[in-house]
């Protein structure tokens, strides 16, 4: 499998491509299907429709991956969290449970469905991608109840509370659980999404990101050592990037634009695959400018294997033909 292939360290001549939230609102059939359902969430959970829209980029522009259709905001639903998307504004989480509260993980079971839906029906050359969020990002979403600006309820939890050993541990066992069950299910490679990395301050990077990062990993390999792991530490700093690879040991590093592709080359172990692209909001105005900044990226790593993605997801209303040129860019 050209993906797996790429991500065991073989160079080849143009990288695998896929993009983070590939299947969502930019596209047509997505927004038809969604259209069907109430809520985010009951697409989610709908397994057959949660598949076809797995497909659609698949199908559209033959990525190399496809990453099941699914939130990070599903797992607080398995420690007995409400959990609702709102229309223009949102998640809106319920209260933060008690730590020693119950974790089911069969109610994330059509998640499995969908997975176990999808890889009957992806072609074998291609991966399937399962995914949940580090730690810190959910927690974050867990104290504040929803998106945050400020962070301040997190970081006051952190500083503060009691209880922010015993949930650190609750999200690092459940994430170890859930991505174990995606795996059962047919996911191939798994990746981890710290989308609020940057938000941690220096002082909590080891123990908010570094340390559940290692112990997730670790638990993954003790479980799948054969099982590529991609790690997205978003906006973390070069500085902190190095400890970060050098003990986290991910098969993979999703990166952003925060620094150039060379300087993440030079920083960076050599043993990591690179996974990165251009910003979304480049992908949005195409053109010139969006091969410009592709022929760049290739540039920059022709002698090495990495991962061709964004900085981070595609932007609704991003039109379709600019991922059509993206796509024929990337692979001339
Ligand atoms: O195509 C894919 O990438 C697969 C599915 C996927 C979704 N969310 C679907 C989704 C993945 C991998 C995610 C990850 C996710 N979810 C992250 C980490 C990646 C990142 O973007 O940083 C985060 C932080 C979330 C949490 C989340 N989900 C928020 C804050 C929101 C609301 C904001 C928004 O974009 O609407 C969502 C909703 C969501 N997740 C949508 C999709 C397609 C849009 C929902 C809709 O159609 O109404």
């Amino acid at each position: 499998m050209f993906f797996l292939n790429t991500l065991k360290g073989e160079k080849s001549a143009v990288p695998p491509l896929w993009m983070m939230r590939q299947a969502g609102r930019y596209l047509p059939g997505y927004r038809a299907l969604r259209a069907q359902h109430k809520g985010f969430l009951s697409l989610c959970f709908a397994s057959k429709d949660a598949t076809t829209v797995t497909l659609e980029p698949i199908d559209l522009f033959q990525m190399d991956a496809a990453i099941v259709f699914a939130d990070i905001l599903t797992l607080p639903l398995a420690f007995g969290q409400d959990v609702t998307f709102i229309e223009g504004k949102g998640p809106v989480l319920g209260s933060l449970p008690k730590p020693s509260s119950s974790f089911d993980m069969q109610c994330l079971d059509p998640i499995m469905e969908t997975l176990r839906l999808t890889r009957g029906r992806l072609s074998p050359e291609k991966a399937l991608i399962g995914f949940a969020g580090s730690p810190w990002t959910v927690l974050s979403y867990m104290v504040e109840g929803g998106s945050s600006k400020s962070f301040e309820a997190i970081k006051a939890f952190v500083y503060g509370s009691p209880l922010f050993d015993s949930w650190m541990s609750n999200l690092i066992q459940g994430t170890i659980a859930y991505l174990w069950a995606q795996i059962r299910a047919g996911a191939d490679v798994v990746m981890l999404f710290d989308s609020w990395a940057a938000q941690i301050p220096h002082d909590l990077v080891k123990s908010c990101c570094i340390d559940p990062h290692v112990a997730i990993v670790k638990g993954l390999r003790d479980k799948a050592p054969h099982i590529p792991i991609i790690t997205f530490p978003r906006h973390l700093s070069l500085k902190s990037l190095k400890p970060f690879v050098d003990q986290v040991k991910p098969t993979a590093l999703a990166v952003g634009n925060s620094y150039s592709p060379q300087d993440y080359l030079d920083d960076l172990s050599n043993d990591v695959i690179l996974q990165t692209g251009p910003d979304p909001v480049v992908l949005k105005l195409g053109g010139d400018l969006l091969k410009r900044h592709v022929d760049a990226i290739k540039t920059t790593f022709r002698d090495r294997p990495y991962i061709m993605n964004l900085a981070h997801g595609v932007l609704p209303k991003t039109p379709v033909n600019h991922v059509r040129d993206f796509v024929s860019w990337v692979r001339s």
